[in-house]
């Protein structure tokens, strides 16, 4: 199947919130990643949804700005593909184009938490042995982070927080968070 991955646009939206409800359950709100997303519009720029040729909704990835140790991040997700075509390439797909987005965009710092064996081959390690630290409980292993830039987390320990004004934040929903 032909797949197009877009920018997010604000009719995804609709979709979106359904898919997310679908893989990850609606009890995702209460995750600590959810808490520095609160209030926060994701990055317009980063958010991307993947199609099939009939423009129906198979997968969505966001971003969020954040800042580890007082400087801009990027944080990823949710990435979420639909049930019916997991396995099928098409996270990566979403992910690859989003990372290369971001190195395209200066973004120096990406931050995830997620299964280490699906983001280690795009070069994420272990956060937690970089020196960040997240503001609530997650599962250690599963906090990761990739210098989108080399060098980016030199001199650079601290704790991860929300950033509610970062510069380039955009509004792709009118509804903001997922
Ligand atoms: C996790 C998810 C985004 C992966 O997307 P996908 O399109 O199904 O995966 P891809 O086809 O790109 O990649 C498939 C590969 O990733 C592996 N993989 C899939 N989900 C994984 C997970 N949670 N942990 C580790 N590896 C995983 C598969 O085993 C497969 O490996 P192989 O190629 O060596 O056989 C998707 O399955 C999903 O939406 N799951 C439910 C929501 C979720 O858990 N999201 C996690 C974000 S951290």
């Amino acid at each position: 199947m032909q797949i197009q991955i877009l920018q997010e646009r604000p009719q995804d939206q609709r979709h979106i919130e359904p898919l997310l409800d679908l893989t990850f359950g609606p009890e995702r709100h209460q995750r600590t990643t959810y808490r520095l997303r609160e209030g926060v519009p994701p990055l317009a720029e980063l958010c991307h949804v993947a199609l099939d040729p009939y423009g129906t909704l198979l997968a969505s990835l966001r971003f969020w700005p954040v800042l580890a140790a007082s400087a801009p991040a990027i944080l990823l997700g949710p990435l979420a593909v639909a049930p019916r075509l997991q396995g099928r390439g098409i996270g990566r797909g979403l992910l690859r184009h989003a990372l290369a987005e971001a190195r395209r965009l200066d973004h120096g710092l990406c931050i995830v938490v997620g299964d280490p064996a699906y983001y280690a081959p795009f070069g994420f390690r272990s956060a937690v042995a970089a020196g960040l630290v997240m503001p609530g409980p997650v599962e250690p292993a599963r906090f990761q982070v990739l210098e989108l830039a080399p060098g980016t987390l030199e001199g650079r320990q601290g704790a991860v927080a929300a950033c509610p004004h970062a510069p380039g934040a955009a509004r792709v929903t009118g509804e903001g968070a997922a």
